[in-house]
This record gives structure tokens, C-alpha cells and sequence, in this order.
């Protein structure tokens, strides 16, 4: 095992934030089994499975976000805004709660950080522009604006510290796609708990960013990154193409679709 690899994650102590959120809930279960000790945290204590701790803390309270990670191998860091906010509610949270995070990671010597970023930091690209992530961002709003920042931060502290960190790039994650977008941007359940365990566990990491989502027929984003950690999606929403009434239409424009209309962000300002 060379010094970036993280070994066997049953004798690891990992650390879930946003624990109690859409993705979380289901990762804190799929993990449970795997993972020697796992410790959920959210704004408020995650109800969580046997086993499992759970922590309320507050991402914009460092004090909180470093006692919650002593003696941790691993994050993996869901917490924050999942959507278009006002711009000073998504820097405090999203971008200075993954300092909090990065930076209590340094401290506590832990191994690696598992971010989840968002397609949303290049939903400018438009459609028939096939997007990698060595390419530059184009957020589609200040949510993946400050996506793109916490990325930068992921960034820095894999080359200014050498702690591993991976920025997961999730589509939509969804039971089953619901529209147009959704064809290409689908990320299925079990391909989010595959991205995830691949992100976790991919030896000799330094800094990646990949993009998690199925592997659909209509896709816009390389799947090659992931592939190079061991993320092979299996699902795919062509499967699921007949039931969405506009599916024999090519979607045009930019990737984030509504996400990236003026309004989108406009309404969300509080100023
Ligand atoms: P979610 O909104 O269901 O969960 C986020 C969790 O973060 C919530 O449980 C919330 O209580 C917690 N949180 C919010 N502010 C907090 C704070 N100040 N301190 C501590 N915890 C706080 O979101 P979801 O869908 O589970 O997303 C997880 C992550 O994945 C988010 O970072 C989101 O931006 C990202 N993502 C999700 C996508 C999706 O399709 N669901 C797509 C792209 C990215």
C-alpha cells in the first residue's frame, strides 16, 4: 500500500456530513457495513442505523467541524446548499464550510476528503459541447460558482498539504429521470453509492474530479476520470426515455438547461 492509497476502509474511521440530505441517507446506510467506525453529522442529529454515530454540527462553526473529525481516516463532505441561494448564504456555507472542512482535515492528519461538487460548475458548456473536467469551469450560477471554488480549495490542499481529495461532480440525482435534461445528466442511486465507494477507496490519489452519472446514451460529460478510480456506472436513462414526453427532441442550448436562465439566480438574490 503506497502512502495515498487508504487500505481497508473496515479498519477506518470515516466521517459523513449532510449525512441526513437526499444523497446522505442512503450512502450512511449503504456504508454502515463497510466501514469500521462512520460518524453522520447535519445541522441536526441524523437519524442513522445501528451502529452509526451521529452529530449535530454546524459547517459555519469551525470549533464544531473539528471536534467532529478527530481521529478520522476519511469525509465525505454532502453538507451545504444543494441549490441556486443567495450568493452570501452559499459562500458561507458551501465554500467556507468546506474550509472548515479541508482545513479540520489538515489538522486532524485525516487521509482523504470526498467533496461533492456539481455538473452545475460547467452547465454553461452548451449541449453538444462534450465536457472533461481538466476543462475550464462554466458555472451555470453562484451555486456552481462557489462549487468551483470549494473545488479550487479541494485543489489546494492536495498540492499545498498533501491531503487527498476527490471533487465528485453528481448530475441529477434521481430515482428515474424525470424530463429531457435528465437523458443526459441522470445519476442513478446505485451509480451515486458506486461513485462514492470508488472515490473513497481509488488508491494513490492526489487531487481528481470526476463527473458521477449513469452511463446514458445521451451523456455530456467524460466518463473516463471516473473510470481511472474505478467508477464503471451500470444504469442508464434511455431505459427510461418512453415515459418523458419530449424525449424524441435533442435538447439545445447551455447544459444547465433552467439552471442557467438570468431568473434562475436573479430571484434568489436577496439584494
Ligand atoms: P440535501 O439538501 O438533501 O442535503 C444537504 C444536507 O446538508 C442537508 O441535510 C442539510 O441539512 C445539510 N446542511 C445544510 N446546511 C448545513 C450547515 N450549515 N451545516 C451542516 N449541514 C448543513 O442535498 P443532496 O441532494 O443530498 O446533495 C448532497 C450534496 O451533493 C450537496 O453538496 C449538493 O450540492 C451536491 N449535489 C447534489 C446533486 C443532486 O442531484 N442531489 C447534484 C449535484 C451536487
Amino acid at each position: 500500500m503506497n502512502d495515498r492509497s487508504m487500505g481497508d476502509l473496515r479498519e477506518q474511521t470515516w466521517v459523513v456530513t449532510g449525512a441526513a440530505g437526499a444523497v446522505g441517507t442512503p450512502l450512511v446506510a449503504d456504508l454502515a457495513g463497510r466501514v469500521g467506525r462512520l460518524v453522520a453529522t447535519d445541522l441536526d442529529a441524523p437519524r442513522v442505523p445501528d451502529g452509526v454515530e451521529s452529530v449535530a454540527a454546524d459547517l459555519r462553526d469551525q470549533d464544531a467541524v473539528a471536534a467532529v473529525l478527530a481521529g478520522a481516516h476519511g469525509v465525505v463532505h454532502l453538507g451545504g446548499i444543494a441549490d441556486e441561494a443567495d450568493l452570501h448564504d452559499l459562500a458561507e456555507v458551501n465554500v467556507v464550510g468546506t474550509y472548515h472542512v479541508l482545513e479540520g482535515a489538515r489538522r486532524a492528519g485525516v487521509r482523504r476528503v470526498v467533496f461533492a461538487s456539481s455538473n452545475r460548475s460547467t452547465g454553461c458548456y452548451p449541449c453538444d459541447v462534450p465536457v472533461h473536467p481538466s476543462m475550464p469551469p462554466r458555472p451555470d450560477g453562484v451555486y456552481g460558482a462557489m462549487k468551483v471554488a470549494a473545488e479550487a480549495l479541494c485543489q489546494l490542499y492536495a498540492d499545498k498539504f498533501g491531503l487527498a481529495t476527490v471533487a465528485v461532480r453528481i448530475g441529477s440525482y434521481e430515482e428515474r429521470p424525470a424530463n429531457l435534461r435528465h437523458l443526459s445528466t441522470w445519476l442513478s442511486p446505485a451509480d451515486c453509492l458506486r461513485a462514492f465507494r470508488a472515490a473513497m477507496s481509488a488508491p494513490d490519489v492526489g487531487y481528481a474530479c470526476f463527473y458521477a452519472v449513469s452511463a446514458n446514451t445521451r451523456g455530456w460529460w467524460s466518463l473516463e476520470p471516473g473510470a481511472a478510480l474505478g467508477f464503471v456506472p451500470r444504469d442508464d436513462a434511455e431505459e427510461f426515455a418512453a415515459g418523458i414526453p419530449d424525449a424524441g427532441s435533442t435538447m439545445r442550448g447551455p447544459q444547465g438547461g433552467e439552471f442557467a436562465t438570468p431568473e434562475y439566480t436573479l430571484s434568489r438574490q436577496r439584494h
